[in-house]
């Protein structure tokens, strides 16, 4: 029997570095609903991510940057409600935290004091430093957030691999370790090389959980959609896919709409 079913317990921060310390890879996913929340819980998974990627599932954006406090405030007050025993991590969305760090702190004890949630992660470096400063010293957790950083899209101008250059990768090592020493608890590392995302992991105390950043990471995250198969538009070389519910759905769906329209559906037994 596995620890998830047999131990039941939260997953604290502390939880999450003592997996790094002992070589336990950590696994997290996102969900953005009360259902979603529930079914990922229970299924074993350390960390849930109420990702700003809501903005394109759920909401139908191109990008992150349009999705709002308000809602992410929202979404992440149904997870929390589904889940038991998994740390949730919320994400501080797009002009919220940027280059202001009293905005920051106003916005992240709001998701706070809204969501119940557990911890936040903010997207970037060295630039959002106090930002990231000012919320832990409100005894927030913070996850930091480096490589293909999907807020900045309109500076990079596209989704590819990042860091693949000697200079970029020199910043992405530096601003791994400024957000350690800051006090971040654990770092999401987006698609970088793999010899680079293991080098971090190697260097840092904290948690490096990666997504496309390679099997020397001390975890890995992908986002709910993509790896059931419920968006099949999206198939970058590290999505693993483990189902195909968007076939499963429609399959269902058209049966539904066959059965109704030959009034097969209800049937005697499927009514009072
Ligand atoms: O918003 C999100 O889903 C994320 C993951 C890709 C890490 O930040």
């Amino acid at each position: 029997m596995s620890i998830h079913t047999e131990n039941i317990k939260i997953v604290t921060t502390q939880r999450v570095l003592e997996m790094k310390q002992r070589g336990e890879k950590i696994s997290m996913l996102t969900a953005y609903d009360y259902t979603m929340g529930r079914i990922v819980d229970q299924a074993g998974v350390d960390i849930i991510l109420v990702g700003d990627s809501a903005s394109n599932v759920m909401c139908g954006n191109e990008t992150t940057l349009p999705i709002t406090l308000d809602q992410m405030i929202f979404l992440a007050k149904s997870v929390v409600r589904g889940v038991k025993r998994a740390l949730v991590v919320v994400d501080m969305p797009f002009g919220t935290y940027q280059g202001n760090s009293r905005e920051a702190i106003v916005s992240a004890i709001r998701i706070m004091k809204e969501t119940h949630c557990d911890c936040l992660k903010l997207e970037g470096g060295e630039e959002i430093l106090e930002s990231v400063k000012r919320i832990l010293s409100a005894g927030i957790p913070v996850m930091g957030h480096l490589g293909l950083m999907p807020q900045s899209i309109n500076k990079y101008g596209s989704y590819t691999v990042r860091a693949k250059e000697e200079a970029e990768a020199e910043k992405l090592l530096k601003d791994a370790h400024i957000l350690e020493d800051a006090g971040c608890f654990a770092i999401v590392l987006e698609k970088i090389p793999a010899e680079l995302g293991a080098k971090v992991a190697k260097e840092l105390t904290i948690p490096v959980i990666g997504i496309g950043a390679g099997c020397g990471v001390d975890g890995q995250v992908l986002v709910i959609h993509d790896m059931v198969g419920l968006n099949n538009e999206f198939s970058p070389r590290f999505l693993r896919k483990y189902a195909n519910v968007q076939e499963v759905m429609n399959n269902a769906i058209k049966n539904y709409v066959t059965d109704v329209k030959s009034g097969d559906f209800p049937n005697e037994k499927e009514q009072y």
